[in-house]
């Protein structure tokens, strides 16, 4: 109720600033200063098809590009992506185009920010004139009226050259492995996910405490999966050969649907360059010879091929060095029946079946955009009932850890709520691609 109170008295003020100053200074059709030609040439151009209001992908970031609402939404607003917000940064602070989120998004991220993929995603990147447009914009102070910036700059079709992509440097000799799914191409307008089984070239068993991964932009996940150690040889696909899960026309190929039901989660991300270390002394035991599928999923919107290519960088501790071995969580549903144009809310119990007790170092979840909040409780024990995980983002989930651990007793257990919003006119339910939904619980116990 509070919030929805919050919400309508934010969109009457908005109208109210609008109508205000409609009359001095539209940023509407025609509208000749910088922002109103930015607006018109870019933004409600290129970028309101995802920031508009509404838009799954709008309340993915947080940031509406309306014509009415941009500039509210842009200068001076604190940035809505975690790991950018946590650094204090802001989608325009007027004089630093350096340090502004939406010029760093347009132009490139910067190297060792973890701030999400470049913008527009999935299409071509701005050309050179209209990002240095957006620089001259927000060095002369962002403001809403006036020229300030070269307006023929809008108007300039080069295209930068392709974004540097540094590959993940391998661990040094003899403190891990690393994993590649190689280059590949994205076609144009297509969501390409695909599985590359891949060796990871350990002769003995050994135990894994950290993983780096990183991939290029235009990514929306990367999964490293291993293979349940009863699988049916006809399931464990061969090395070293791109498996598509979708045939050009969107189709399923079943032979890749059908691996996946056994497969065991190692680790994943679904940011662009994350650095997973387990708490100190807790390690991930794989079997000599382990063979890991590899699993990415790209969009390309553009009309051009992409390249797609992701890296793992999988690090080990001597046995000696380990006090707890971890094991994976990886529960779900397919029980998911989504009604169209309504909310609705899923809640499933997985009780503790393993030896008691267990300690959950980390938890993360999986859901897809219909998704709006995902919270995991715990069942059972003094805790009953305690949220101990809440994520909102669906593409970026929050990945947890917990030190000290949760500690699950005997008959005591997680209990998954996922809230999703579902406002299209058809019933959704599970599966894989990205007009179902999914309902997955990720982490680690020992
Ligand atoms: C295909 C959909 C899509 C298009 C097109 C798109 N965006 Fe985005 N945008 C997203 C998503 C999803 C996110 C959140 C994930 C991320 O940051 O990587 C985002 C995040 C952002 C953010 C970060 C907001 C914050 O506060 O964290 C900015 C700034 C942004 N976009 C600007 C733009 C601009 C400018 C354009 C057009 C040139 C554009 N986007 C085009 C989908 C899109």
């Amino acid at each position: 109720m509070q919030i929805r109170y919050i919400y309508l008295a934010l969109i009457a003020s908005t109208f109210f600033l609008y109508s205000c100053s409609k009359s001095e200074n539209p940023t509407v059709a025609g509208d000749p200063s910088s922002f109103g030609q930015l607006q018109e040439k870019v933004l409600s151009k290129v970028c309101v098809s995802c920031h508009t209001s509404g838009a799954s992908y709008a309340s993915e970031s947080g940031l509406v590009l309306d014509a009415k609402v941009a500039y509210e939404n842009l200068v001076g607003i604190p940035a809505h992506d975690p790991n950018a917000n946590a650094e204090s940064v802001f989608r325009v602070k007027p004089g630093f185009a350096d340090s502004s989120l939406l010029y760093m998004k347009v132009h490139g991220i910067p190297q060792g920010k973890l701030y999400g993929s470049q913008m527009p995603l999935g299409l071509t990147a701005l050309s050179i004139g209209q990002q240095e447009f957006i620089r001259q914009w927000i060095n002369a102070g962002a403001p809403k009226t006036g020229v300030v910036a070269d307006a023929a700059l809008l108007d300039d079709t080069t295209r930068p050259p392709a974004a540097d992509f540094t590959p993940l440097a391998p661990p040094a000799s003899g403190e891990g492995f690393q994993i590649t799914t190689g280059k590949f191409d994205v076609p144009a307008s297509f969501e390409r996910e695909i599985f590359v089984y891949r060796r990871l070239g350990n002769t003995q068993p050994v135990f894994v405490n950290h993983i780096h991964t990183k991939m290029r932009p235009n990514s929306h996940h990367l999964v490293l999966y291993t293979f349940a150690p009863d699988t049916d040889p006809f399931y464990i696909p061969p090395f070293d050969i791109f498996r598509d899960l979708r045939n050009p026309d969107g189709s399923y190929i079943n032979s890749t649907v059908d691996q996946m039901n056994f497969h065991l989660f190692l680790g994943g991300s679904m940011v662009q360059e994350e650095d997973y270390w387990f708490p100190q002394g807790v390690a991930l035991p794989l079997s000599a010879n382990t063979g890991i599928d590899f699993n990415t999923h790209f969009i390309n919107r553009s009309s051009q091929t992409i390249p797609g290519e992701c890296y793992a960088n999988i690090y080990t501790v001597p046995a000696q060095d380990i006090e707890h071995i971890a094991m994976p969580i990886f529960s779900f549903t397919t029980n998911i029946n989504l009604p169209p144009h309504r909310q609705t809310v899923l809640t499933n119990t997985y009780p503790d079946t393993m030896q008691s007790p267990i300690h959950v170092f980390m938890l993360t979840s999986h859901n897809h955009e219909w998704g709006q909040k995902f919270q995991i409780k715990i069942s059972g024990g003094p805790r009953n009932g305690e949220i101990v995980y809440e994520s909102t983002d669906w593409s970026h989930p929050l990945v947890k850890s917990f030190d000290p651990p949760i500690v699950l007793n005997k008959g005591e257990g997680l209990t998954t709520v996922v809230t999703y919003n579902n406002t299209t006119d058809k019933t959704i339910s599970f599966g894989l691609t990205s007009k179902d939904e999914m309902d997955v619980m990720y982490g680690y116990f020992y």
